[in-house]
């Protein structure tokens, strides 16, 4: 059998499209269009291929434009439509892929071809390619011729749809049995068979009956067997029997493993006297894969039932790609292994290689691949020196459908402050269609309008992946507050994506968050003035999303109102007069008060307290008043450290005297110097009045909370001294001083002014005195002078003015020389003759005798070194006061007697007397004169 093996191939391509003058032999449907085209080479899209018995005609996606796609049978002018039961029958198989691809195999022993002595084979097909609208159709003519002359005397053709069988059914290749039994096989028939084929009893018009196996015996007649749908042919030379893998009288069998489809027939042919049989097998397998990740490992049996006896050779193993072979360089280029291991022939095919194609899947939402590739594998093996075969299985693998969850990578860089994450890999068929955010959905190019920057990112293999970028700030960020300070971003997303060209939605959720402690406080400041606490509150970072306490109220819209709140974009502002409601005092001072306005800010959704600040000043209020009549006034104030205090409860030390006003922070007090139990102190030269502002006696007694000032614990619980203290002036008025001592619980003091004149009579009545105008004053020498020295205003009967010492001089200097002394530590000067007299105050002339001095002096006292001055003087005097009930210093000092001094020395006693504060008077320019 050297033809087996011998090569002589001749390859005729010739495609013929339908020619002009065939148009009207295509079927007279409207609207359709048949395309000429000269060469289906040329023609981008059409392909055909002769490989081996088979044909392979392509059609390119870019003639198919996505549409349907149908193919017709052509016999000369007949033209049949290829539908799946035809197809089976006949020896077509059509397979396309999700582009539009279609790649048809033709058995070359199909129902259609042209066949010339079983070498040349006309193949005939139009491909229609259907419009939008169903009338519209491209035709496409393709011819093929395919020459073809290496038939085995046994050729199997597993294609996807159907199996094939083709057995020699000339002398020589059959078996027959005779029921003449003296013939012999080569008896039979002559070695001319060539010339008697026509004349051959296996014609296929001879065929008396078939009979299949299932495996039970099952007899048919041909026409039958046509009508049931099997094909059965007769060429020049063989006999073809073709079976869909699904037809009743097909079964499956296990071989080694390996699920295998059998249709086994034995046709019996009559003429005559003589039946021959012929027996035809196809066994094709419908399983033996197994995958991993990387690889796909298809099992075929090394013996099967095809082979008679399992003493056979294999001659030829190849394996193919889309129906054709391929050969050991392009398997090692691609990784392809076939070997025969044990009783199995192994083909190993790499997951992912360029022969095949992956594919995006969805099952469930959830995203899957699958890898599809076309085997082919082809056998040639002889039984025991008897006749060959060939054995061809076309076979279609599909990976099972892998999950492929795309990761979600999160890149955001905070410092950014742009969320960006990464979603792949996904094959070249899925697009990203659009993206639901919080705020809503948007498709890509929305997306990157508003701002975001979506890429589709390529990979070497073709894989792609998305990156999106969205920055913090976007109204699509899901902003929660976690706690005071923590911001949590967050983007919800849920991709939308399309399978091409399917169309096939699916959707993945992703969400990415990033905390962030980037949450800027509103913040409070504040400045006083001398009335107002001035308030400013910036928002930070999250707006004004709080609420406002004032002390201890909210901040009401009334409130906002009174305080004048003042609001922008960014900043409140208000302002707080210092004696608000909503502002506690801490301390009070002689002069000022120590208020505090405390501002809190707080978040009303989860009670946060967000910003708590104080502001405490020194507001200037006069707290007690001096006046110089002797009488005072002063405000006690209800202080945040006694909060039991009841105004109106408060006293002066006498309990009877009561505030003359007082509502719940006040208490206003006005009384009189020597009233109330208003106490008179005198020590360095300083007059004060001090009485203390208590609660009523039997009341508790409670700890004051005073700061920084330790207390002791028989302090009661509010304590108010205040003092007015009184100072001679140089300038004739006695002025109050603030208390010095600081380190003792401030007592409230007051500011009053008393004020000692000088003046001169015009005669001993006092009844009239001299004015500033009047001076200089003209005197005469022999004429006395009668000067007075008297305590204004004061209405406090317990004060003495006491003349300390009175002198004259010649200038207006009081310290000027020569200076004549007329009243020394509060006594008349003796020891001259000066006669300086003190005249008594009529307790009926005036209010308050006690704060009046008066005195005589003569002019001719004025004598120097024994002459009568007849110039001018001055008198001035240093004037103290004193409580009356004093007795010691010059207050209470007793005068000698008018009686001269033998000694005539002057007792001066100033030492003690010079730290009093004095009164220094002096008088006007007094002229004296002779005439
Ligand atoms: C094909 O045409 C030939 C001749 O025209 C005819 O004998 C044959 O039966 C036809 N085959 C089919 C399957 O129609
Ligand atoms: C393509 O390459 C990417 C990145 O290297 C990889 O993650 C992905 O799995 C590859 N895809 C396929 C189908 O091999
Ligand atoms: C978003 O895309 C998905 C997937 O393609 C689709 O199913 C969905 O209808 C789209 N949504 C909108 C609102 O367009
Ligand atoms: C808002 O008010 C604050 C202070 O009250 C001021 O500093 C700021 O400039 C104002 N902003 C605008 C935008 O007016
Ligand atoms: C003292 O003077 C003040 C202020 O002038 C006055 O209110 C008060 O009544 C006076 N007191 C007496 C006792 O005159
Ligand atoms: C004395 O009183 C006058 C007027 O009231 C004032 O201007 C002066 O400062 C006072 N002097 C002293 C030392 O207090």
């Amino acid at each position: 059998m050297t033809w087996l093996l011998g090569i002589c191939t001749l390859w005729l391509l010739m495609v013929v499209v339908l020619a002009q003058r065939n148009f009207n032999v295509v079927s007279p449907q409207k609207n359709l269009n048949v395309v000429p085209a000269q060469n289906v080479n040329q023609r981008a899209g059409l392909k055909t291929d002769c490989l081996g018995s088979h044909m392979r005609l392509t059609v390119d996606k870019s003639l198919t434009f996505g549409n349907r796609v149908e193919f017709d049978a052509v016999n000369g002018s007949q033209i049949e439509p290829i539908n799946p039961s035809l197809a089976a029958k006949c020896g077509f198989s059509i397979d396309s892929d999700p582009w539009g691809n279609y790649k048809v195999f033709v058995s070359l022993l199909n129902c259609f071809a042209g066949n010339e002595d079983d070498i040349v084979f006309d193949v005939d097909m139009r491909v229609r390619v259907h419009g939008v609208d169903k009338a519209e159709q491209d035709v496409f003519q393709v011819e093929k011729t395919c020459n073809y002359d290496q038939w085995a005397p046994r050729e199997i053709l597993c294609d996807r749809n159907y199996m094939e069988v083709s057995v020699n059914r000339l002398p020589g290749e059959i078996t027959a049995l005779r029921r003449r039994p003296k013939m012999t096989q080569e008896q039979t028939f002559d070695d001319q068979w060539t010339d008697t084929v026509t004349e051959a009893i296996t014609s296929r018009y001879n065929i008396w009956r078939m009979v299949f196996f299932t495996p039970k015996q099952k007899a048919m007649v041909l026409e039958d067997a046509l009508k049931t749908g099997y094909g059965v042919t007769t060429t020049r030379s063989r006999l073809v029997l073709r079976s869909g893998y699904d037809m009743p009288e097909t079964y499956v069998e296990n071989v080694n493993g390996v699920p295998m489809k059998i249709i086994r027939v034995t046709t019996y042919f009559k003429k005559q006297w003589s039946v021959t049989m012929l027996d035809t097998v196809a066994a094709c397998p419908t399983g033996g894969l197994s995958f991993t990740d990387e690889m796909i490992t298809w099992f075929f049996p090394r013996f099967n039932p095809l082979m008679g006896s399992p003493q056979n050779t294999i001659l030829e193993m190849f394996m193919g790609i889309d129906g054709k072979r391929i050969d050991s360089a392009q398997m090692t280029a691609r990784g392809y292994i076939l070997t025969i291991i044990d009783n199995q022939i192994v083909m190993k095919i790499p997951i992912g290689g360029p022969d095949g194609y992956y594919k995006s899947h969805v099952v469930r939402n959830q995203y899957h691949i699958r890898y599809t590739i076309e085997a082919m594998l082809e056998l040639l093996w002889s039984e025991g020196g008897m006749d060959a075969t060939r054995y061809r299985v076309l076979f279609p693998i599909k990976t099972p459908l892998m999950p492929r969850p795309p990761q979600f990578v999160d890149l955001t860089d905070v410092d950014q402050r742009m969320f960006d994450v990464f979603l792949g890999p996904f094959l070249y068929d899925v697009e990203l269609v659009n993206i639901t955010f919080s705020g809503g959905v948007l498709t890509v190019a929305e997306s990157n309008l508003r701002g975001f920057n979506i890429q589709e990112q390529r990979f070497q293999n073709g894989s792609k992946a998305f990156r999106l970028q969205v920055p913090f700030s976007d109204l699509f960020v899901v902003k929660t507050q976690v706690d005071l300070l923590v911001t949590v971003y967050t983007l919800p997303l849920i991709y939308g994506f399309m399978i091409l060209p399917e169309y096939t939605p699916f959707s993945y959720t992703a969400s990415v968050d990033v905390s962030l402690r980037d949450v800027i406080l509103p913040a409070v400041g504040g400045s006083c003035d001398d009335e107002k606490f001035h308030i400013t509150v910036s928002f930070g970072s999250l707006g004004k999303t709080f609420n406002i306490m004032l002390g201890t109220r909210d901040l009401t819209p009334d409130l906002s109102a009174e305080y004048g709140l003042n609001e922008n974009a960014t900043h409140i502002s208000l302002a707080v007069p210092f004696l608000a409601a909503d502002v506690a005092f801490e301390l009070m001072y002689p002069s000022s008060l120590r208020a505090r306005l405390d501002v809190l800010l707080w978040e009303p959704i989860n009670t946060w307290t967000l910003t708590d600040f104080s502001l405490a000043c020194n507001f200037p209020m006069t707290m007690t008043e001096c006046f110089s009549n002797g009488s005072m006034s002063a405000l006690a104030v209800k202080v945040e450290s006694v909060p039991q205090l009841v105004p109106r409860q408060l006293t002066l030390r006498d309990p009877s005297c009561r505030p003359k006003f007082s509502n719940d922070r006040f208490a206003y007090f006005s009384f009189d110097a020597n009233s109330c139990g208003t106490t008179r102190t005198f020590y360095d030269g300083v007059m004060m009045y001090e009485n203390e502002i208590t609660l009523g006696n039997g009341l508790p007694v409670y700890q004051p909370i005073k700061k920084g000032v330790p207390t002791s614990p028989s302090d009661p619980e509010y304590r108010v001294t205040m003092s007015c203290f009184y100072t001679l002036n140089d300038t004739q008025t006695i002025a109050f001083f603030t208390k010095p001592r600081e380190s003792e619980p401030l007592p409230e003091t007051g500011f009053g002014e008393l004020q000692v004149v000088l003046r001169l009579a015009w005669d001993d009545s006092y009844n009239n005195y001299y004015v500033e105008e009047d001076y200089p004053v003209v005197q005469y020498l022999r004429s006395p002078l009668f000067f007075e020295v008297v305590l204004l205003q004061s209405t406090d009967s317990q004060i003495e003015l006491v003349l300390e010492n009175c002198w004259a001089t010649l200038k207006q200097d009081r310290n000027s020389v020569p200076r004549w002394d007329l009243i020394v530590d509060g006594c008349v000067n003796l020891g001259d003759r000066y006669e300086t007299v003190f005249h008594p105050v009529n307790p009926k002339a005036v209010l308050y005798p006690s704060h009046v001095k008066r005195f005589e002096i003569k002019m001719f006292t004025f004598v120097q070194n024994e002459v009568m001055l007849q110039d001018q003087i001055f008198v001035h005097c240093d004037a103290v006061l004193c409580d009356i009930n004093q007795n010691d210093g010059i207050c209470k000092r007793l005068c000698p007697s008018p009686i001269p001094l033998k000694t005539g020395k002057k007792v001066r006693r100033d030492a003690n007397n010079a730290q009093f504060r004095r009164a220094k008077l002096s008088s006007g320019k007094i002229l004296l004169s002779s005439s």
